[in-house]
């Protein structure tokens, strides 16, 4: 028998998977072996390990202090309000339930903002901040008029690559870090915006910046607000961790409201998978801040246009969970109580790390691990310190040198300095 086999992406295929005998051709023979995500990949590596000291600092999911997942009492407590209703599972709307966007909205902006008065800003609930980045992502490379240029601060989250270059926009960037100082490096960032060519994308980190925890002061926001708007950029803030930085959802914020209220119609992508504990409900938002009323309701419906082929509209039961906790007096109370308590633990373990490595003789300024904010600290640790951390300890990370400190608990904080000062002296 003949093969008569065309292969035009040669550098994708090879030719081991065809074969000239009655077996039928195998259709994926030529799909290779892709690497594993470079923080998801971390936990399944984690998993695999059997040593009862192993510690997953990788992905960023809140654990407390016996180092178990955390669900939050309002959560519990809305969850029974819920069942309690016997309500349907009829699907919801395109954009999502409608209680849910406007609570949303509100929790980004504050309940009496002027773009939320005037109608003048539309939201859609997504699959949490993943998604909500996707279908941004999405209607800017459908719809925005400028360059389809997105620069990203130096460094960002891992995702924020493939979730833009998947939808067809190409990525740049600016400086963010200060690896001397372990901080921000508030004059390479300014120098780079006010290069960046008119109507190009910028993206900026809300609050608890992604994977470095260092974030812009108020003075030093107001500047970048400045540039930003001197350049004519579009502003995508991803804020995925508000409440998450100070422990107050309203101080977070504030970068967000600063730039509306300077007049940038901002596009925002929030979740709830942190200051909710909502990690594998997927809930988030997405809103676009347009110029009037009816830009708003025009962008709505190519929002609509967007989600529908995707996943049709959304799943209920995180948008119902966190629409009764914005909603209910009692429990938004015991909510940010709790979003204070998670962060509090965080600082506290920040504190607890950096004595640990004190008393174990390290003579290194560890002061950037108390000073960085929010999930992460971004520890300077180089790629072959955290292969040895993982390999001789099992302390599993990113290889950035990140460490997700929701992880660290008094039970194992001791281990983990002991283990830092081993590959770091
Ligand atoms: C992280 O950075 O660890 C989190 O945002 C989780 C994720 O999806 O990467």
């Amino acid at each position: 028998m003949e093969c008569l086999v065309e292969i035009k992406r040669s550098e994708v295929m090879t030719f081991s998977h065809l074969t000239c005998s009655s077996q039928l051709l195998s259709w994926w023979g030529g799909v290779q072996m892709g690497p594993p995500d470079p923080i998801l990949g971390v936990t399944e590596a984690f998993k695999r390990d059997t040593n009862p000291k192993k510690m997953n600092l990788g992905v960023g999911a809140y654990r407390d202090d016996q180092g178990k997942p955390f669900v939050l009492s309002c959560v519990r407590k809305a969850e029974a309000m819920i069942a309690a209703k016997q309500l349907d599972k009829e699907y919801l709307p395109i954009g999502g339930l409608g209680e849910f966007t406007k609570a949303c909205a509100q929790l980004a902006f504050g309940g009496d903002n002027e773009v939320l008065k005037s109608g003048r800003s539309i939201t859609v609930q997504t699959i949490s901040g993943t998604g909500s980045l996707r279908i941004g992502a999405n209607f800017l490379s459908r719809f925005h008029g400028g360059p389809h240029d997105v620069y990203l601060p130096k460094p960002s989250w891992g995702n924020h690559t493939p979730i833009f270059r998947d939808a067809g926009m190409q990525l740049k960037a600016y400086r963010y870090y200060d690896p001397s100082t372990c901080g921000f490096d508030f004059k390479g960032a300014l120098e780079d915006i006010s290069k960046i060519p008119e109507k190009s994308v910028i993206l900026l980190h809300a609050c608890a910046h992604n994977p470095t925890g260092v974030d812009p002061r108020p003075e030093q926001w107001k500047e970048i607000a400045d540039i930003v708007k001197k350049r004519n950029l579009l502003v995508f803030f991803d804020m995925a961790y508000q409440g998450f930085a100070s422990g107050d959802i309203d101080r977070d914020a504030w970068a967000v409201r600063y730039f509306i209220e300077q007049g940038h119609n901002i596009v925002l992508s929030q979740s709830f998978a942190k200051n909710m504990g909502l990690y594998g409900e997927r809930v988030g938002g997405f809103t676009i801040v347009c110029n009037d009323g009816d830009e708003a309701k025009r962008v709505e419906s190519q929002l609509k246009i967007l989600i529908r082929p995707i996943y049709s509209n959304p799943p209920m039961n995180g948008a119902r969970i966190a629409t009764t906790i914005l909603n209910t007096a009692d429990l938004r109370s015991l909510w940010l109580e709790e979003v204070h308590g998670m962060a509090n633990r965080i600082i506290k373990m920040r504190e607890q790390l950096v004595a640990g490595l004190k008393k174990e003789g390290s003579s290194q300024n560890w002061q950037h691990v108390i000073d960085q904010i929010g999930m992460f600290c971004f520890t300077g640790l180089k790629p072959e310190q955290v292969e040895r951390l993982t390999k001789e300890f099992s302390v599993y990370m990113t290889k950035d040198g990140r460490i997700s400190m929701a992880g660290v608990s008094s039970g194992n904080v001791g281990y983990l300095a002991q283990a830092i000062h081993a590959v770091t002296k």
